[in-house]
Order: C-alpha cells, then structure tokens, then sequence
C-alpha cells in the first residue's frame, strides 16, 4: 500500500503516537496508514519533552511504516528518510530549512519541525515505525522563542492538507529508496542538508564547552565534531550545541 493511502482524521487525541501504538496493538492497522490530529492533549517530543501546538494551526500526524528488510543496525535510515522529506517539501515551497542532527528541522537557528520515531524490533530487524511529525504551519507566536512557522516565514496561510499530500508524495519516493536498501543514497542526501555542516560552532561535551566544526555523520549516525585533538563522534545525549557563531 501506498504511504498515505488511509488517512484517519481526529479532532483531538491524546497523542497521535498512542493512538497509532494502540491500533498497532489491536492489530487494526497496515503499513502506509496516517493519522492526522487537529489538536493533541499530550502531544510527545523528543527525550520525554511535551509538543505544544495551537489546535488546528499546525499538522500534528503519524504514519505507521513496516519495512520489508530494514535491520536495527540500519534503523537510523527511518531518521534521514523523515528529516529529508521534510525538508524536500520546505524547500519546495521556498522556506531553506535544514536537519539539525538528528532530526530537528530548522530555518536558521528556529526550530520548524520535530519528529519523534518509535520502532518496534524483531530478532534484528525493524518490525515497524511509528513517525511522528510535528510541523509548524500557520502558528505565529510560540512559547519557545526559538520556534518558527511556514506561515511566519513565508508571511501567507499555508493548508495543511496540500503541504500533507506533498509530504506524502515526497515519503513514496524515498520509501522505495529504503525499501531497495538504497540507504547511501538517504545518508548522502540527508548531510547535503545538515545544519552547520563545516561551519565552526560552539558545543558542550563532557569535557566542556568547545569550538568545533560538525564534518558529517558515522554509518551509525552518530555525529563527528573536529575538535583541536581530533574528530570525536557523538550520541545524541553526549553533545549540546550552545551557538551558532563561535566566540
Ligand atoms: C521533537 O522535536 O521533540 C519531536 C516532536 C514530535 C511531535 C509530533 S506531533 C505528532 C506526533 N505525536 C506526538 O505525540 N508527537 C509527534
């Protein structure tokens, strides 16, 4: 089936990740399935945080994905795969986003859009995927002043229905990419788009802050940072990035 295919449409859900999790559950779900929330009550970020988002201004889904043959080791294609779609279709319509690593989707230093991924393993491979999207469309003032809009970029409403079906077209592209085990294709295509990428930045790891210089991705994804003594390679919760601009 086509990603897209079924679409479920809510007004309001918890999260559309626990509501996909639980139709997953109940085995009533088939792979290419979206679920598109206007509003969400718990909405989950990343790392535990919570997604806020103004009802009805903004795309709040999920698409439930089985791969035929993706192994665990490779399971960091679903993150390229997702962040690059993103991005495909913001550029398209002329906002110049790029992936923060590892998946945030930024316009300069605003956030623009999350994703949350949760896969379900069996033996070594990925059984299924949860994707979760959070995308700003028509929101002008967030909490967090670091967050942007389609909408406050481009300075026009945007329907989230026409950005949902060209997100969609976008995934059945690269689907096929993933499914053939094309995955150097995603991985060279996804840090053609990376935030920061050669540009020196300021960062924290266990041994404090520093300037470095982001220089790509490991087969992994872990992120390499060139430091003064060398490229060291990073898990998400072992970086912080503190600044664009170097001091
Ligand atoms: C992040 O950047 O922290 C990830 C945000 C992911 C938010 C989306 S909104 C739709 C889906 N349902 C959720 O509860 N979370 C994801």
């Amino acid at each position: 089936m086509q990603i897209g295919q079924k679409i479920i449409r809510l007004d309001t859900v918890n999260s559309t990740n626990n509501y996909t999790a639980n139709l997953v559950k109940e085995g009533k779900i088939v792979h290419g399935t979206v679920i598109l929330a206007d509003e969400q009550t718990a909405g989950r970020g990343q790392r535990g945080a919570i997604w806020l988002s103004n009802a009805g201004e903004n795309m709040l889904f999920s698409v439930f994905l089985s791969p035929d043959n993706l192994s665990v080791k490779n399971q960091v294609a679903l993150t390229h795969f997702t962040s690059l779609c993103l991005v495909e279709i913001l550029r398209k319509i002329g906002i110049s986003a790029s992936i923060k690593w590892p998946n945030d989707i930024y316009v300069s230093d605003k956030k623009i859009a999350g994703i949350l991924i949760e896969n379900t393993i069996s033996g070594d491979r990925i059984a299924n995927s949860i994707i979760g999207i959070g995308l700003n469309v028509n929101q002008m003032n967030f909490e967090n002043v670091s967050a942007t809009s389609i909408q406050s970029e481009k300075s026009e409403f945007v329907s989230i229905e026409s950005l949902l079906f060209m997100l969609l077209f976008e995934m059945n592209l690269l689907w096929e990419h993933l499914e053939k085990g094309d995955l150097e294709l995603l991985r060279s295509k996804y840090l053609e788009k990376m935030y920061l990428l050669n540009q020196q930045a300021t960062f924290e790891d266990q041994e404090g802050v520093f300037v470095g210089k982001i220089t790509g991705i490991s087969e992994a994804g872990l992120l390499k940072i060139e430091k003064e003594i060398g490229v060291k390679m990073y898990d998400l919760k072992e970086i912080k990035f503190i600044s664009q601009n170097a001091f």
